[in-house]
């Protein structure tokens, strides 16, 4: 059985239910078992990722990167990283984006 974390951060849930969408194919096909997690838990509690054997990552799409919030929970797993706690883990991740027609550039 594996234990998946999926961590995502969404102003306005699209996040949270593309997660408990793929959650529910992870759960029924691989028979994993999936906790969803809010990123600022991450980032408050960075360790609790180590008991997992992999992860999917959400954000949304803001300024062409990850939110605020969802950085702020990558860069709080940084002592994870420097001794490897994460090395062959499972790992995937997912956006939303939409930019407006009104704000695309033209040439
Ligand atoms: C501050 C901000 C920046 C954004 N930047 C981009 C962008 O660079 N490219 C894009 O395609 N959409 C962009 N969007 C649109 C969002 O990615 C889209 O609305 C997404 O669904 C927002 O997810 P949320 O509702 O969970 O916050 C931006 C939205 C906001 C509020």
């Amino acid at each position: 059985m594996n234990q998946l974390a999926f961590v995502f951060h969404g102003a306005h849930g699209h996040k949270e239910h593309i997660a408990r969408q793929v959650a529910e194919g992870a759960r029924s096909a691989e028979s994993a078992e999936v906790d969803l997690i809010k990123a600022d838990d991450i980032t408050r509690y960075a360790n609790r990722l180590l008991r997992y054997d992999g992860f999917n990552l959400g954000s949304p799409t803001y300024l062409g990167g990850v939110s605020a919030p969802f950085k702020g929970s990558m860069d709080a797993t940084g002592r994870l990283w420097r001794t490897q706690g994460p090395k062959g883990k499972f790992a995937a991740g997912f956006t939303v984006s939409s930019l407006p027609a009104a704000t695309s550039h033209r040439r």
